[in-house]
């Protein structure tokens, strides 16, 4: 028998009702239930729907999406553009305004605050370049490289990073630190950062924040203000193709921080700016713009604007429903995250999955399973029956 949970609590552990939310998402409506294919719940119905026919046995949104109905009509169509020979550089702005504002809504900020890019691991190193000499950069210990390497290549110029377990991340900001870096749910274990303490931790000691939506944004409402500048790679849970990052970046942050990655796409009229000497960077966030991956803006604009219009309290609902109930039946304590992990050392319960014909993940000796928008409890079922549970 399928297994079918409500889900209670409206928010994650950890976080405090008394900030303001700068976003406008829908509340989740009471007594909303998961869907079941075909659509329950009505907030979802749009979304369930671009991903007919896809997804089944899928468990694994926190190692790559799958693209919506609309994402790929769209790749499509620019494939047949670029092969007509109509697909021109100047085109793909269309595509590059439309994600930028549509992460702009999920992100809850104004699109002038928003820098396009490729990777995580560029965007932090631009962060990274800007810390000054000798400065101290506080990260989670065991969190997703792209989040941590790029800090550590400047402690040949004296800065200092530390790293603590992720609970303890609030407690261990101190006058001593520059800037808190952290991914917003962790790649390896699942668990959600508590983002409000963090940010108020960091104000107290007066240090920035930066925090890593790749594993968050798309299933986890996010909340711009506990943060001087979110990063989001999108190829995960808002299921874009991969190569389009985005950076949100608090306007007095973003004075401290040097455009070292800037080329032409950065300048105020890129397509007056493709030569140099110089010519004027944008004022805004643009500054921080990389050349845009086509092929793959292509593709991302339909895709995070479905996130954008989709209410993303009831696809937390969904996805953290389903997620708790394979926590609870697997026994691991944490709660309220669309990722499920658990000690699989030697990957025996990994492999049980793959028999049955799922597709999950393994991650730091964990197995992981990821639920989204395309699971229902046909996928929960499956899993517990795989593991025998
Ligand atoms: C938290 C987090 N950030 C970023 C990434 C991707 O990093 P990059 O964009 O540098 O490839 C991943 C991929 O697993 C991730 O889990």
């Amino acid at each position: 028998m399928p297994v079918l949970v409500e889900y209670e609590r409206l928010s994650h552990p950890g976080r405090v009702n008394s900030a303001p939310t700068p976003h406008t998402v829908s509340p989740i409506a009471d007594g909303a239930t998961v869907r079941t294919r075909g659509g329950a719940n009505p907030a979802l119905a749009r979304i369930v729907s671009e991903f007919e026919g896809a997804g089944s046995g899928y468990l694994a949104a926190c190692t790559g999406g799958l693209p919506p109905s609309s994402a790929v009509l769209a790749a499509q169509d620019d494939l047949a553009l670029w092969r007509s020979g109509a697909a021109t550089p100047l085109h793909y702005d269309a595509a590059v305004t439309r994600v930028r504002s549509a992460f702009a809504r999920i992100a809850g900020v104004d699109p002038a605050r928003v820098a396009i890019g490729s990777q995580t691991s560029a965007f932090v190193a631009m962060i990274a370049a800007s810390v000054p000499d000798g400065a101290e950069v506080l990260c989670v210990d065991g969190d997703f490289s792209s989040v941590v390497f790029p800090f550590l290549q400047h402690e040949r110029r004296g800065v200092r990073v530390r790293h603590v377990p992720l609970a303890a991340l609030p407690d261990a900001v101190s006058d001593e630190t520059w800037l808190v870096a952290y991914s917003l749910v962790q790649s390896a274990t699942g668990e959600v950062a508590d983002a409000r303490s963090i940010r108020a931790a960091a104000d107290r000691a007066g240090a920035r924040v930066l925090c890593d939506a790749t594993q968050a944004a798309g299933w986890l409402p996010l909340e711009s203000w506990t943060a001087d500048a979110i990063v989001c790679h999108t190829y995960k849970w808002l299921c874009a193709p991969r190569g389009v990052c985005l950076l949100a970046v608090d306007e007095d942050f973003a004075r401290e921080l040097i455009p070292v990655q800037a080329g032409w796409y950065a300048g105020d009229d890129p397509w007056a700016s493709c030569y140099g000497p110089s010519a004027p960077l944008a004022t805004d966030a643009r500054r921080f713009d990389v050349s845009p991956a086509w092929q793959a803006m292509a593709g991302a604009a339909p895709a995070l604007e479905l996130f954008a219009e989709t209410d993303i309290h009831a696809v937390f609902k969904h996805d953290v429903t389903l997620a708790d109930a394979l926590s609870e039946a697997v026994g691991t304590d944490a709660r309220g995250s669309a990722i499920v992990t658990w000690h699989d050392p030697d990957r025996e319960d990994l492999a049980r999955m793959t028999a049955a014909g799922i597709v999950a993940s393994g991650r730091a000796g964990r197995a992981r399973v990821a639920f989204h928008v395309w699971n229902d409890e046909s996928d929960l079922d499956r899993v517990l029956r795989a593991l025998a549970r």
